[in-house]
């Protein structure tokens, strides 16, 4: 792994804590025989942004889907390695367990209930804890005030809302149910530049006042590394370059493979290596 700076090793209060997320060496295989990741390994800390970033088919989802056990209903397993969540083993859990224990994904295309309203798509979210009408009221308020187009919003059947106000209700709901962690697969997925700015506003200040620590995949690497704290670029199932989100902005490689700053167009990192390694036998 191609580290360009020491992880990361404590949120913004400077404390050494131990990571809310840590993911050691882990392997998946879809359907038995086919493996997509190979020994990946990476840590959220406590209160962070991390993003996951990547190509299309480079292993993001799946490895989110890892670290919310959600990964049997596709086929597929965790063969090697270890998913922990404040310390506590969770790769045999059941993905309910998870909501329990404060973590919950948003998937990947927003899935909303087309024929619900803005509102009860939102109330729908809070139903994976027992909570009186009261709290429910409570947490859809507290929602509200992160995101005031769901407000303005609330009757509206979701199916009829714009795409990025659908992420917001996807988002929204994922919050109804208090979690102390988010996972987030490609938020700016389809979204014109200006509203995915404007979710992205909204993801930093559920990490920053409500305290939510951040897994997010993104293939907009641009957007990713402007707001998380850290980055992890995977490649074919494996992590090639980690750093902090600054560092790897500036990286020429980064740059140049992911920030669409090359004259030639998207190119690997293993072309990358292997283009070296040929120039220096010449
Ligand atoms: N259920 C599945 N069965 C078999 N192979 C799968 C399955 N899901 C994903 N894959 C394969 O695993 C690899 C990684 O896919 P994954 O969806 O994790 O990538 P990704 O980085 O999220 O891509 P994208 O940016 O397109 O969402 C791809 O080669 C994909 O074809
Ligand atoms: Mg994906």
């Amino acid at each position: 792994m191609n580290a360009v700076a020491e992880p990361l090793q404590a949120a913004a209060s400077g404390a050494a804590a131990p990571p809310i997320l840590s993911v050691r060496n882990i392997e998946v295989v879809y359907d038995h025989v086919i493996l997509v990741l190979r020994g990946v390994s990476f840590e959220v800390p406590q209160g962070g942004i991390v993003a996951l970033l990547g190509a299309n088919g480079a292993g993001k989802s799946t490895t989110l889907k890892s670290v919310s056990t959600l990964l049997a209903s596709e086929r597929g397993a965790v063969t090697k390695g270890s998913i922990e969540l404040r310390g506590q083993r969770i790769d045999k859990l059941a993905p309910g367990d998870l909501v329990g224990m404060g973590m919950v994904q948003v998937m990947e295309g927003r899935h909303c209930f087309g024929h619900l309203s803005v509102e009860d798509n939102l109330i729908t979210g809070a139903y994976t804890r027992p909570i009186s009408g009261a709290q429910v009221r409570d947490a859809l308020e507290r929602v509200y005030t992160y995101f005031p187009r769901l407000k303005t919003r609330r009757t509206s059947l979701a199916g009829y809302t714009s795409g990025g106000e659908q992420q917001m209700v996807a988002i929204g709901r994922a919050m109804m149910a208090k979690p102390s962690m988010l996972l987030l697969d490609e938020p700016s997925m389809g979204l014109a530049p200006q509203i995915v700015a404007e979710i992205f506003e909204i993801v930093r200040d559920l990490n920053k006042k409500e305290g939510v620590s951040i897994l997010l995949a993104e293939q907009n690497t641009n957007v990713a590394l402007k707001y998380a704290d850290y980055g992890y670029i995977l490649e074919s199932g494996r992590i090639m370059m980690d750093g902090p989100a600054k560092a790897l902005a500036e990286n020429k490689d980064v740059k140049e493979f992911y920030l669409g700053l090359s004259s030639e167009g998207r190119k690997s990192f293993r072309d990358m290596k292997s283009y070296r390694r040929r120039k220096r036998w010449l």
